[in-house]
């Protein structure tokens, strides 16, 4: 009698808490779908809510941010529970918030930050994703760590490091915080970063390998001592760039570091066959996971002491970033 109390009791438990969180509807934007880091991302927010018996749309914003507040106001008018929002400009996050705010609907921003006064403006508003300047740090330090433990490197003998560096979308927390610390950390290393080459790829293979081909144009390949890209694609349009000029492709005479940012699964591939240096991990599960579980948890007004991520400043989780070369994580 008691058994079947106990299974009838579990039964109606388990009953509630489906119906329960199938009733809390998430209306997501991604600023671009086609954009390989943001797919992973996607994916661990479906296999998330799958997993919680929420539901999602997720719209694509096709990098407009006027097709995106068109979106946000769609989900608006369909009253979500809660939006999670990836900004297509996090500078244009404001009217986001008051409008989210206005509705009574919290918002959980993702990937691309709004400024903490932006945030600050309303008690529901929150921010997912990783410290850039620690990615941007991890990153140069494995350049840094090539360079001195291969002396050949150094082509040009001068004891300085001559880098092209590749950039990501302009304004982007990412692009700005990578590419400065980055570069700082080589100097914390002992050794003079010198960019001789620089540009803004948009985090895009194709634009990247177009830049690449014109740098190797114009200052030839043997002159440049590494390639540090914001992400990993951009990483991989500059490998084919290589590539194209009978570089990185296993001779060591005609070799040039690359380093990238994601840790996607093509650039994995390309780490473990030699073409590029190394990346670092940037963790779509975690961050598409927390952001879910952060959602349903202020939409339902429960306790985000139990969601499993530590919130900071009472507005932020942050997943930590980790280093990705050959023979280590992959
Ligand atoms: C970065 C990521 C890039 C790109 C960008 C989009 O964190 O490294 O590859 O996805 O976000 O905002
Ligand atoms: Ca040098």
């Amino acid at each position: 009698m008691r058994k079947v109390f106990t299974t009838a009791l579990i039964f109606v438990l388990a009953l509630v808490s489906c119906s329960y969180a199938a009733e809390v509807k998430i209306g997501a934007c991604i600023y671009r779908f086609n954009d390989a880091f943001m797919l992973r991302f996607r994916n661990a927010m479906q296999a998330e809510c799958e997993k919680s018996g929420a539901v999602i749309e997720i719209a694509d914003g096709q990098d407009d941010q006027t097709t995106q507040n068109e979106q946000i106001d769609a989900f608006i008018a369909a009253k979500v529970n809660v939006l999670i929002i990836n900004p297509v400009d996090r500078m244009a996050s404001q009217p986001i918030i008051d409008k989210a705010k206005e509705a009574g609907i919290p918002v959980v921003f993702i990937n691309r930050e709004p400024t903490p006064e932006m945030l600050g403006t309303y008690d529901k508003a929150y921010y997912v994703g990783a410290k850039a300047e620690e990615s941007g740090t991890q990153s140069g330090q494995i350049v840094a760590e090539y360079f001195k433990a291969h002396p050949e490197a150094d082509k040009n003998h001068d004891g300085k490091l001559q880098f092209v560096l590749l950039r990501g979308q302009n304004g982007h927390q990412d692009m700005i915080l990578r590419s400065k610390y980055s570069v700082e950390a080589i100097r914390d290393a002992g050794i003079e970063p010198v960019e001789i080459a620089g540009a803004i790829a948009n985090w895009d293979k194709v634009q990247a390998m177009n830049i690449m081909n014109a740098f190797i144009m114009s200052i030839g390949p043997e002159n440049i001592e590494a390639v540090i890209a914001n992400n990993d694609e951009m990483a991989l349009g500059a490998i084919e760039a290589l590539k194209a000029n009978d570089y990185n492709k296993g001779n060591p005479e005609m070799y040039i570091p690359v380093v990238g940012v994601d840790a996607n699964a093509s650039a994995l591939e390309a780490m473990n066959s030699g073409e590029l240096l190394g990346t670092v991990l940037n963790d779509a599960d975690n961050q598409g996971t927390a952001a879910v579980r952060l959602a349903l948890s202020i939409a339902s007004g429960s306790d985000t002491g139990s969601i499993g991520y530590e919130i900071t400043d009472g507005k932020y989780i942050w997943v930590p970033y980790q280093k990705v070369t050959r023979g280590e994580k992959q």
